[in-house]
């Protein structure tokens, strides 16, 4: 990790103590207090995202789930409807993930690397990125799940600190471990967006899927069919 990486690594670990409204969203006890006082906090601290912000979108899918899947950004369709992953690439994305028996609202938490909707969905900036990353970092020691699957480049380049610039097309499809989350699994996916603006890389994405459910059943992780593992998960503790 180079000392760049790791200081952009500490602040996202940290948050201003004169900014109350963040502090009070990660003030939360429980997971379904945190999603409320997200959603309500009025969150400032994008200028460019508060702008054109219609909901700040916390995540879909179940927060007692033992994957979670992290996106860049909410789009339009996010925005609109306050849930993450509803769009065309949502619905890809569960396409692609019931192929292999995952249910995207049952067995996942999905959530984005930043949770407003960037002006005509361009890429977060990166400092938009480091102030959003406090709350990832809050749902993730939360859930605390077995396996973290980063859709797309966005998702690798801000939880993998020492991650090559184009080093995502070299990891795509393989399990790693990081340092930063000991005896957490890790997997790069393509980001559903992508496959649908290259469907060639489809034929890719469903060796990479394979190896996932390979993954779920030697380690017993919970997805269907195997799904007996999510019993004694509470949702929102
Ligand atoms: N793309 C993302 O990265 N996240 C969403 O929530 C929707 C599309």
């Amino acid at each position: 990790m180079t000392s760049n990486k790791t200081a952009d690594f500490k602040s996202s670990l940290q948050f201003d103590f004169l900014d109350t409204p963040t502090n009070k969203v990660l003030g939360a006890e429980n997971y379904g207090d945190f999603q409320k006082r997200l959603r309500e906090s009025n969150c400032q601290r994008c200028p460019e995202l508060l702008e054109g912000r219609t909901h700040i979108v916390v995540d879909r899918g179940n927060p007692a789930a033992q994957i979670v899947a992290i996106g860049e950004a909410p789009g339009e369709n996010e925005d609109e409807q306050g849930k993450a992953f509803v769009g065309r690439a949502g619905q890809l994305l569960d396409k692609i993930m019931e192929s292999v028996g995952i249910n995207t609202n049952k067995d996942m938490l999905i959530v984005n690397v930043v949770k407003c909707r960037p002006p005509a969905n361009r890429p977060p900036k990166p400092q938009e990125a480091v102030s959003c990353l406090p709350y990832l970092h809050w749902q993730l020691k939360k859930v605390n799940p077995k396996l973290i699957i980063l859709l797309g480049a966005t998702a690798a380049k801000h939880l993998v600190p020492n991650i090559k610039e184009g080093g995502m097309r070299e990891r795509v499809g393989q399990f790693f471990d990081s340092a930063d989350f000991p005896g957490v699994k890790f997997l790069i996916l393509y980001h559903p967006a992508y496959l649908l603006r290259d469907p060639r890389k489809k034929v890719e994405m469903w060796e990479h899927v394979k190896l996932l459910r390979k993954w779920l059943d030697e380690t017993k992780t919970a997805a269907i069919p195997g799904a007996a593992c999510l019993a004694g998960r509470q949702a929102g503790e």
